[in-house]
């Protein structure tokens, strides 16, 4: 079987889906694989290695899409410089696996089924015990965490960690994350290594203990709905329990030095939690990261991919974090595509195997034979 890694066409994105490590493995299992000349280098993956690995590689986009049975990518396929598209150079009835993130991106979700391609999507894998070495959104969650409390400390005009010298002494700074997912308890993690006072929120209670693990105070709130959604998604509150969240959030983020947003309904949208109010309360000075970008952002001013500043509050909404950490992030999102590939891989045929009554394959599959199978991605469409 015929696998491609073709260079991510996104601007911002310096990833890529296939480290030359899960190369080799892929290429000791019986794949044939194939990389785009270039595709890892600015993830500090020369071609070399991936010749070393047992890789072809291949000089131009359209001609290794254009031949391949299976496709990794980071991203969802999209048009690239050259006008052409990518889902139209990979040929009919070729299968995809990607973080496509399929509700935010409902165009390219159309192309592939017009096209014909089997296209699976990480972010919609189920949150089995099975699954978990396959899920690409904690992987890079883990970084977006650690990333963004190393940019707000960046901003902030003081120290994070207590300092006494002999020119006095400086305080703590005061770290608040709301949401502790993946993100946010590396972000609380982190913050509490660089030596700042943290403390954290969440509307799923059971979070309390893993936030006290890492070093954060917990504060919490008590609804008067549950927020589960199963699978550790949060749902979307109440408009009862969004009032007693917002006057909680007023009260707390009025005393931080740098407040860190997580949130996410249905680890897709980001739920506005900080609004202009909150942000007019806070220290001149004070610094949020809106680690919400990316699902719309959890602050009402944020402006995503860019910085804001209202009433000497900084504001930053970074889009695709993991991507600047490059290394790593393809490191880990590589074992993620390598786990799934391995997964459902038959090593007699050689070939990846589809296992339609498979859980994990029924719940990540977003197009099939020209339809979109996935119930949100349809619902969306539909709406
Ligand atoms: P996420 O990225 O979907 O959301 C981030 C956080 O925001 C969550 O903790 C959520 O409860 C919180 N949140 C949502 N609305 C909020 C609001 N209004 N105010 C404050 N916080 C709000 O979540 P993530 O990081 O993907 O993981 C959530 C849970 O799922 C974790 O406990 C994690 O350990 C679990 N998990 C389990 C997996 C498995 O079993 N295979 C795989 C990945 C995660």
């Amino acid at each position: 079987m015929k696998l491609a890694v073709p260079k991510e066409v996104r601007a911002d994105e310096h990833r890529v889906a296939l480290d030359p490590d899960a190369c080799r493995k892929l290429v000791q299992a019986g794949a044939e694989v194939a990389i785009e000349a270039g595709a890892g280098a600015e993830a500090y993956f020369p071609d070399a290695a991936y010749q070393e690995a047992g890789a072809r590689i291949v000089p131009d986009a359209a001609t290794l899409l254009g031949e391949a049975d299976f496709v990794l990518k980071i991203h969802a396929p999209q048009a690239r410089p050259d006008g052409t598209h990518e889902a139209d150079l990979m040929r009919p009835g070729a299968m995809l696996l990607a973080s496509l993130f399929p509700t935010r991106h409902l165009a390219s979700v159309k192309k592939l089924a017009e096209r014909g391609i089997t296209a699976f999507s990480t972010d919609c894998i189920p949150r089995t015990t099975r699954a978990q070495a396959m899920d690409t959104l904690s992987s890079q969650a883990n970084l977006v965490g650690y990333k963004g409390v190393l940019l707000g400390a960046v901003e902030l005009p003081s120290y994070f960690p207590m300092f006494m010298t002999a020119a006095g002494t400086t305080l703590p700074a005061k770290v608040f994350v709301i949401g502790a997912g993946v993100a946010g308890l590396q972000a609380i993690a982190t913050a509490k290594r660089l030596g700042a006072a943290v403390s954290a929120t969440d509307v799923r209670p059971e979070v309390k203990e893993q936030i006290e693990s890492v070093g954060g105070k917990y504060i919490g709130i008590e609804l008067a709905q549950s927020a589960q959604a199963g699978g550790g998604y949060a749902a979307e509150l109440s408009a009862e329990d969004r009032t007693r969240q917002a006057k909680l959030l007023a009260d707390h983020c009025a005393q931080m030095d740098v407040v860190i947003t997580t949130a996410l309904i249905g680890g897709v949208v980001a739920p506005k939690l900080i609004d202009e109010a909150i942000v007019r309360s806070m220290k001149p000075g004070s610094v949020i990261v809106d680690l919400g970008a990316d699902g719309g952002g959890n602050c009402t001013l944020s402006r995503p991919g860019e910085r804001a500043v209202v009433g000497g509050v900084q504001i930053l909404a970074p889009l695709n974090l993991p991507s600047t950490v490059p290394h790593h992030a393809s490191m880990l999102f590589s074992r993620n595509l390598l786990n799934f590939m391995l997964a459902f891989w038959d090593k007699d045929e050689k070939r990846f195997k589809v296992d339609w009554d498979d859980d994990i394959l029924k719940g990540c599959v977003v197009t099939h034979e020209g339809k979109v199978l996935h119930g949100a991605t349809l619902k969306a469409l539909q709406a």
